[in-house]
């Protein structure tokens, strides 16, 4: 069945922050057609001028009457939003992607990576959950050894930057730093991110862990379509500003080797090799920080199972963490309805 194509306007909610920012960015370098953009946030922000292609548009507070008329809508504001609101937007017959954690584990809503599984977008439009950032990035990583060698078991420790708990957050970690630096270690608090190391992501769970911790192993288990993969993370927040690193161990069920696993690696979507340690090439925060794809190094084996693999995976967490994920959702759902008419 089809339905009637809304105009190429797209709303992006919580349009001032470091995700919604990202987003517009992001599409001003996409092809996806967006004739006008309307930028919300809240009160606070109204009236703050935001640039998209060459023309400058005012932040309005949020109003769910800008829904009536787009045809996409980002939703990167608060979780609470998100919740009452993508329902609305959906309703008005909109593409509704949201970066909240709201309805990824939600049976009936896709959970997206395009690289990975697109083919649980449905026809018409409705809500599109984007995963969470330290999600995406390992999925990406990981689909094409799935393919290739089957998986058994994952173990993951995350590195996690200060910008993927939002802006306020980010500038907390430089005003904590200066302070620390300058009127020493008294001066913030043992909770500051600033020369510290925190493995406390989010809020803690009934089963010790940290909500960070279940999203990550929930979530890959929904996207990778495998409901009993046995997956253990911990989530470390620390001081870095930008980009998310992982250091993962996997076991296989076929023999892997790191030779096979880089070739693979190398030749799938979305995925960056950087493996010389000899020669001190890895992948870093500074490497992935303003770039899109999935960064993979230091392949090796773990040597802890008979078939297994260790690696590190770093991804910019307002890119393909966020933004870029969004955006390529939208722009391969309208690249597939285009070949549909064609
Ligand atoms: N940061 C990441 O790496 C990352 C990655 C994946 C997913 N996410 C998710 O993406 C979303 C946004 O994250 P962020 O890091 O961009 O947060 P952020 O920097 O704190 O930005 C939040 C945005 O929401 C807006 N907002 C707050 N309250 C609002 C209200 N009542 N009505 C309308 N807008 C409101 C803010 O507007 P004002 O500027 O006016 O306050 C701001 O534009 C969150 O759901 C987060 O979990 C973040």
């Amino acid at each position: 069945m089809t339905y009637t194509k809304k105009p190429d306007i797209a709303v992006i909610v919580g349009a001032t922050g470091l995700v919604g920012s990202v987003i517009i960015k992001t599409l001003e370098r996409f092809p996806l057609p967006v004739d006008s953009l309307i930028a919300l946030a809240s009160s606070r922000s109204a009236g703050k001028p935001v640039e998209f292609r060459g023309e400058t548009t005012l932040v309005e507070e949020f109003d769910p009457a800008a829904f009536r008329t787009a045809r996409w809508v980002f939703f990167s504001g608060k979780d609470g939003l998100s919740e009452e609101f993508c329902p609305v937007a959906a309703s008005e017959g909109a593409w509704v992607i949201d970066n909240s954690a709201s309805f990824r584990m939600a049976a009936d809503i896709p959970l997206v990576v395009p690289e990975i599984n697109l083919h649980t977008v449905g026809g018409r439009p409705g809500i599109i959950a984007n995963p969470n950032c330290s999600t995406i990035q390992l999925a990406v990583a990981l689909a094409p050894l799935q393919d290739e060698f089957g998986l058994r078991r994952v173990i993951v420790s995350t590195y996690q930057s200060a910008s993927g708990a939002g802006g306020d957050y980010h500038d907390r970690l430089v005003t904590d730093s200066r302070a620390f630096l300058i009127d020493g270690k008294e001066s913030v608090t043992d909770e500051s991110l600033a020369f510290n190391c925190l493995p406390s992501v989010g809020s803690l769970t009934g089963n010790g862990r940290f909500s960070e911790e279940s999203k990550l192993e929930n979530e890959l288990r929904k996207i990778l379509e495998m409901a009993d993969l046995p997956v253990c993370a911990t989530a470390v927040r620390v001081p870095t500003m930008v980009s998310h690193c992982e250091s993962v161990v996997i076991e296989t069920g076929k023999p892997i080797d790191p030779e096979s696993a880089r070739e693979i690696l190398s030749g799938s979507k979305g995925i960056r090799v950087l493996d010389d340690p000899v020669n001190n090439a890895f992948p870093t925060p500074r490497t992935a920080t303003g770039t899109d794809p999935v960064w993979v190094g230091r392949i090796r084996p773990a040597g802890i199972f008979e078939n297994d693999l260790a690696f590190w995976v770093v991804a910019d967490n307002l890119l393909k963490g966020a933004a870029l994920n969004a955006v390529q959702i939208a722009q391969a759902i309208h690249d597939r309805e285009s070949a549909s008419v064609t």
